[in-house]
């Protein structure tokens, strides 16, 4: 696949996508907006797979269907088995406005370095190559085949960046310092490696997942030798989580919910709440702890015929065998809340959702971190206030300061 098969054109879909993405806010620098343009996704995205409403993956080639690559989705573009049958997602191309929103909140000017951790397709390596030069941009990710495959497509079309197979969350020292680290991956607790590897002043943008779903973009600007701080970003992104080994996803766990030894109450918090507020999520996540099983109920549910049958409640678990479930329908404003093990998740839930209320139900920005070699640290409104949670699991050092 090239961009000069005269058969494919995709010109007009990346002009319009850039229109689009400018439209939207969410793509202001001409420079960026050029590289958008000039960098056709469909060479990075050759063919990618869509989950059909009865829970079988179907692949799709992008040149059958240039408006669908060409649209701000992202697109799933690896896929695995797991043992049991089902099926994980290894790696996929991010929605490009997120990708050109997460590029200018870096503040990138000519000459600055970036490392990008989790090449996927290579098609976001492409638009800072495009942006700032190859010999300024370096990128990691733990599938050596995607690496391979990115450093093809990414020569073809004329952009030799620097690309290396490696777990990024070591980061890449051998390169360092970088002005920015743009990771399009969730970690748990931002890799201190990573802020050892950018100049003071530089800035490491990251997606932070206390627990699966609880979490966002934050921004770190590295303020001195010991210490990291920013914001997270007004709107919420989600990206998949950083593995570390190629492959695979470890396995989750399996809470059984015993409903004939549970205890029964009721509650007047919607049961989506955490997920319709995921700052709830967010916040429970720190009493809840970083692992969390969680779905809806389907009534004596198979795949594939659940995704035809509607749910009847929602449920979370932990691994120390607590778990909650959560009638979706209500009587009077009240759903039925059985919870069994040693801890009420629920109420955790419940008790999250009341202190983001009495705040005022702030959004994201109102929150941010600050990171030390020791230490990870999330705030409310500024750094020290009277709202602040100390995350376990303190970032790991690599490398001498
Ligand atoms: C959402 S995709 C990246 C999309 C990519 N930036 C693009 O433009 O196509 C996330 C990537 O992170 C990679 N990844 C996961 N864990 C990683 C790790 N420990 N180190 C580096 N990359 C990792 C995955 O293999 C996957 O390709």
């Amino acid at each position: 696949m090239s961009t000069t098969n005269p058969d494919v054109v995709w010109a007009p879909h990346a002009a319009r996508l850039a229109d689009e993405l400018a439209a939207a806010g969410k793509l202001t620098e001409p420079r960026l907006g050029e590289a958008v343009r000039a960098t056709p996704r469909h060479v990075f995205v050759p063919t990618y797979h869509q989950q059909t409403p009865d829970g079988t993956w179907v692949e799709r080639t992008s040149t059958d269907d240039l408006p669908a690559v060409y649209a701000n989705t992202a697109l799933i573009t690896t896929i695995a088995p797991v043992p049991g049958g089902a099926t994980t997602v290894l790696s996929s191309s991010t929605q490009p406005g997120l990708m050109t929103r997460m590029i200018e909140s870096l503040g990138l000017t000519d000459g600055a370095r970036v490392l990008e951790i989790g090449t996927g397709t290579g098609y976001n390596a492409a638009l800072l190559a495009h942006r700032l030069g190859d010999d300024k941009v370096f990128s990691v990710d733990v599938e050596p085949d995607l690496v391979d495959l990115a450093r093809r497509r990414l020569a073809g079309l004329g952009h030799h960046p620097t690309l290396v197979a490696r777990d990024g969350s070591a980061g890449l020292p051998e390169h360092a310092p970088f002005d920015a680290i743009i990771a399009t991956c969730a970690v748990a607790a931002v890799p201190w490696a990573w802020i050892e590897q950018v100049r003071p002043g530089g800035v490491v943008l990251t997606d932070l997942k206390t627990a699966p779903g609880a979490g966002s973009l934050v921004r770190l600007t590295r303020v001195d030798a010991e210490r990291a701080e920013g914001r997270f970003d007004a709107t919420y992104a989600a990206f998949m989580d950083l593995r570390y080994t190629p492959g695979s996803n470890p396995a989750g766990f399996r809470v059984e919910r015993d409903h004939d030894h549970a205890e029964y109450r009721t509650t007047s918090l919607d049961p989506n709440a955490p997920w319709t507020a995921l700052l709830v999520w967010f916040l429970a996540s720190f009493d809840l702890g970083p692992e969390i099983a969680y779905g809806y109920t389907i009534p004596d549910g198979t795949i594939p015929a659940h995704r035809q049958t509607a749910p009847t409640a929602s449920w979370i678990a932990t691994p120390d065998g607590s778990w909650a479930e959560i009638t979706l329908a209500a009587d009077n404003g009240q759903h039925t809340v059985a919870e069994g093990g040693p801890r009420r998740l629920w109420y955790l839930v419940e008790r999250a959702h009341h202190f983001w209320t009495d705040l005022g139900q702030p959004g994201w920005d109102r929150f941010g971190l600050t990171t030390t070699p020791q230490t990870t640290t999330v705030w409310f409104d500024r750094p020290g206030s009277a709202h602040t949670w100390h995350l376990p699991g303190p970032p790991h050092r690599t490398t001498p300061i």
